[in-house]
């Protein structure tokens, strides 16, 4: 393989920068030329292609976001536009290429790989940690400790007012940051997907904190709870009672920003040069993670398709510890 390409696809995450990073030098490293692919998709299928060097990828280590950007696109989910982006690698001379994002992303790369037998190996890059075949997500660590840090100052204004905030942390479709923040502040509930807590179970726990003279009350709820988001849910909380002072805030995209964790670094550059690796072995149409320090390989459908973790551990967890 004498020249590969990477890009990023779906939403940033801090840590990116530190993988195509790895990608570059550990390419130059093994003697392979290597490209990045600027807007994702959409810049495979338009040829949006860059030659980087070594000095390219100079102090972006510590640089959250992507260098590569991103740019959503409709048109990579068409037959046509996998064969234009295909045919524009081939042009490029590209023989491998590493793809760093999400579910969405993997999901692209396994038809590409599929229809057009080109080799892709892939990097998960998403703060959002649902990913089978890796205890950890790149931008996880740093997205996490984001919302720790914030949620720790809330707590400081809460803890004056003797208020009850409902802070709404991301997760779409699953609760990762949410029990890991609710855990590390000493939440009063966690909101997910997975803990299928009801508004009239909140209640009882607030009741409960109530009788226990609590001063404040931090309730995180992620973004995709099945009651809705911090909002709704503090809403029929009032409707309920009005027992309490409510507060809410939305943390938001302040999650996906930042300089990475000394962790998501360290994650994002083993994985890079394990991708460069497992190209120029042939070990392709997987996505590599970190499980129990090791690294792994997966292919794309298990970790598209398998649930990574019920958080059960992490729900009771944060239950003992409330009361
Ligand atoms: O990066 C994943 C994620 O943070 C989800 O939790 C969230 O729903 C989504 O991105 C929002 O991203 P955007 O605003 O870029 O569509």
């Amino acid at each position: 393989m004498k020249k590969i390409a990477v890009l990023t696809s779906g939403g940033d995450s801090p840590g990116m920068n530190a993988a195509i990073r790895a990608v570059v030098r550990s390419s130059v490293y093994n003697g392979v030329d290597v490209c990045g692919v600027f807007r994702g998709f959409s810049g495979l299928i338009e040829g949006d292609f860059k030659d980087l060097k070594v000095r390219s990828v100079a102090n972006i280590l510590g640089r959250g976001g992507t260098i590569l950007k991103y740019d959503r696109c409709e048109e990579f989910r068409t037959v046509e536009g996998r064969k234009r982006a295909y045919e524009n690698l081939i042009s490029e001379g590209v023989e491998g290429l590493v793809v760093i994002g999400g579910n969405g992303t993997f999901t692209g790369a396994l038809m590409f790989h599929e229809e057009h037998g080109f080799p892709v190996v892939g990097l998960p890059g998403t703060i959002d940690n649902d990913l089978a075949g890796t205890d950890n997500t790149i931008g996880f660590d740093t997205a996490t400790n984001t919302a720790v840090e914030a949620v720790d100052k809330i707590r400081d204004t809460a803890d004056s007012h003797n208020r009850l905030f409902f802070i709404e942390v991301m997760g779409r479709d699953s609760g990762f940051i949410a029990l890991s923040t609710g855990i590390a502040t000493g939440a009063i509930a966690v909101m997910t997907p997975e803990t299928g807590t009801t508004v009239n179970d909140l209640i009882n726990v607030l009741e409960k904190a109530h009788e226990r003279k609590k001063s404040s009350s931090i309730v995180i709820v992620a973004e995709g709870d099945d009651n809705g988001g911090a909002y709704e849910i503090a809403k029929r909380v009032i409707e309920i009672t009005d027992k309490y002072d409510v507060r809410i805030t939305v943390l938001g995209h302040l999650q996906r920003g930042g300089s990475p964790t000394c962790a998501d670094r360290v994650l994002a550059s083993r994985l890079g040069v394990e991708a460069v690796e497992s190209l120029l072995k042939g070990d392709v149409n997987c996505m590599i993670g970190v499980v129990n320090d090791k690294l792994v390989h997966t292919d794309f459908e298990t970790a598209i398709n398998n649930k990574k973790n019920t958080l059960k551990d992490e729900v009771r967890l944060a239950q003992i510890l409330s009361i």
